[in-house]
């Protein structure tokens, strides 16, 4: 049985004085989601904030980006050995916003997808979780090639890292035309990728497949968690906006119980 996880992306939203309203918010509900594991990602000038906060709780953080360079002349990166340094349990990788950012710069895509591999390969490497976000664009989606992006990004992981690396990490299926559009995906399309996720993981190994926790990201509120959650597949959410309003928030984490 996996556990499920709620994971909120912060993006770049907050002030010293926001977030401590709604750290303080959430960990007075702390206890109704015992059994769920919950992770905060504030943006990463605030990490020591979120940190001293949720220090001796039951719930862990992390950032949304991390570089695939170990150290040295990257003005503006973040380093894992940093990450590890702040307690970060989990690192967000290859979010679409971040995607579409490097795809500006013309970055061919499969280069990109290789890089997202060595950021992974960055994040292990100091014992942090990467929760790798994948998702087609509402293109891609038009064209019916949601499975092909997907696949893609999977066998360019499995072959670099080897497929037991997956063990060691989370995916989070984030279709780009449900982010912040207030138009999640019905649970049953997102069980439907969730499952092929799954399946090609099982070609290489069965273990593995049925192990990794898989999320689902994408316009995720109080009043629709539950039914994404209750899919067999579907192994908790991605929350973006709604991370930011305590009430909407602790309701998506007791969904998830
Ligand atoms: P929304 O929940 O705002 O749609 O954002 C999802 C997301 O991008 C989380 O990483």
């Amino acid at each position: 049985m996996r556990k499920l996880l709620v994971a909120g992306n912060w993006k770049m939203n907050g002030t010293s004085a926001t977030n401590k309203k709604l750290l303080d918010g959430i960990l007075t509900h702390a206890d109704s989601f015992n059994s769920v594991d919950v992770a905060l990602f504030p943006p990463a000038v605030y990490l020591q904030q979120v940190q001293q906060a949720l220090k001796g709780t039951n719930l862990s953080w992390g950032t949304q980006n991390l570089s695939q360079f170990r150290q040295g002349a990257y003005t503006g990166e973040i380093s894992a050995v940093m990450l590890k340094d702040f307690g970060c349990r989990y690192v967000l990788i290859g979010h679409s916003e971040r995607r579409c950012l490097y795809a500006e710069l013309d970055l061919d895509q499969l280069v990109l997808d290789h890089i997202i591999a060595e950021k992974y390969e960055m994040a292990i490497s100091e014992g942090i979780t990467p929760i790798v976000c994948i998702g087609e664009s509402p293109e891609e989606h038009a064209r019916g090639e949601t499975e092909e992006i997907i696949g893609r990004l999977l066998d360019i992981t499995i072959e670099r890292l080897g497929v037991k690396a997956l063990s060691q990490a989370v995916l989070a299926y984030e279709p780009v035309w449900a982010i912040g559009t207030g138009k999640s995906a019905t649970p049953e399309w997102a069980q439907e990728v969730h499952s092929f996720m799954r399946e090609r993981i099982a070609k290489h190994d069965p273990t593995t497949a049925e192990t990794v926790q898989i999320l689902y990201g994408g316009s995720v509120k109080g009043n629709n968690a539950a039914p994404l959650f209750s899919m067999p597949d579907i192994d908790g959410g991605l929350i973006g906006g709604a991370s930011l309003d305590v009430d909407e928030f602790v309701s998506i984490c007791q969904a998830a119980v």
